[in-house]
């Protein structure tokens, strides 16, 4: 089957700007995107610079954008590619994002490794040394399981929403690398990574945009574990930050009134007066526009959602997990 490409292509050495560029490649019909920039490479042009290696979705080395989606260019076929196309059109690939571009689709992987180094992924044994072999029960290691079949391809960072503008976000990956050191009961650090985990950068920075899991290639669902990483943190007593105040305080509104109260939710999360003042342009800004309500129009049945709330929460609000809202990214940074 004919196959066209649309390549971006960039040399930062060289180009100003980049640029697409159009390959026609011939391939069987099972072919993948990978075989397609090989086919174009080795036969066409082999300026094009791409990495890859076990071409199995083992090594995590060709994750790209393939039509503005992240993922491995080795595991997506063309067909799937096409399918999402109108007829005719060209496959667009672009190199992966939130990464600097070293050239075409090869991206400066540093700054990512460097976060995953960050959250210190090794064990940390505590207490006296073990007299033998520790043996994992093997129920403790399934919790984990999910998480180590992480590859380290970088396609969620290349698809997380938080790190397309703001680069100090820890990112998705790195994060349920942490959360596996800390289910794992060899580990004794736990309170020490949640306390790290729980700073500016940390578990509160997710918007919970769902783009980590959808484009996963191991299925490491990273979102879920920086949820489940928030409900760790604010039991360990990690609550004096904004997010864990948001948290909180989306889930006390709706026990109170059966609906979230945007605007006490904002103000409950900020710290002290120096927080308030900070924020206090966005919110004058953002009542001169009429995103505050100062008076909200009356739902119907909002009072059978506090009576359900009631039913099902546990006895204080303050003790439930993490509400879905909660987090930084929730409010802006907690405003
Ligand atoms: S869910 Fe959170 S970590 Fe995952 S891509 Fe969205 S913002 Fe990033
Ligand atoms: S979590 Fe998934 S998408 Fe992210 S680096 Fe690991 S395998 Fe790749
Ligand atoms: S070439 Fe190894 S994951 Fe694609």
């Amino acid at each position: 089957m004919q196959v066209r490409l649309s390549v971006k292509r960039f040399n930062p050495e060289a180009d100003r700007t980049p640029r697409w560029q159009e390959y026609a490649v011939d391939l069987p019909e099972h072919a993948t995107v990978l075989d397609a920039l090989l086919e174009a490479r080795d036969l066409q042009d082999e300026t094009l610079a791409l990495r890859c290696s076990c071409r199995s979705h083992i090594c995590g080395s060709c994750a790209m954008r393939i039509n503005g989606r992240s993922g491995l260019a080795c595991k997506t076929k063309v067909e799937e590619a096409r399918r999402r196309l109108p007829d005719g059109a060209a496959i667009r690939v672009e190199p992966a994002g939130n990464m600097p571009v070293v050239k075409d689709l090869i991206v400066d992987l540093n700054g990512f490794f460097g976060k995953v180094q960050a959250i210190q992924p090794y064990l940390q044994p505590t207490g006296p040394e073990p007299e033998r072999e520790y043996i994992v029960p093997n129920e403790a290691m399934l919790t984990v399981r999910e998480a180590m079949a992480c590859i380290l391809c970088g396609a969620c960072m290349s698809a997380c929403n938080v790190l397309e503008v703001d680069d100090r976000f820890l990112g998705p990956a790195p994060l349920a690398k942490a959360w596996r050191f800390t289910e794992d009961p060899r580990d004794g650090k736990d309170h020490d990574r949640l306390e790290m985990l729980s700073a500016p950068g940390g578990i509160w920075d997710c918007t919970h945009c769902f783009q980590c899991v959808e484009v996963c290639p191991k299925d490491v669902k990273p979102m879920e574990r920086i949820l489940e990483l928030r409900r760790r943190a604010m039991e360990a007593g990690f609550t004096d930050n904004n997010g864990s105040r948001h948290s909180q305080a989306f889930v006390e509104t709706i026990a109170a009134s059966g609906r979230l109260d945007e605007t006490r939710v904002a103000m409950r999360s900020l710290h002290g007066f120096d927080e308030m003042l900070e924020w206090a342009g966005v919110g004058a800004k953002s009542l001169l526009r009429g995103k505050v309500p100062l008076r909200h129009k009356p739902i119907p049945g909002a009072l059978r959602v506090k009576e359900i709330f009631r039913a099902t929460a546990p006895a204080s609000p303050r003790r439930v997990a993490p509400a879905a809202g909660g987090g930084h990214g929730g409010t802006g940074h907690g405003a």
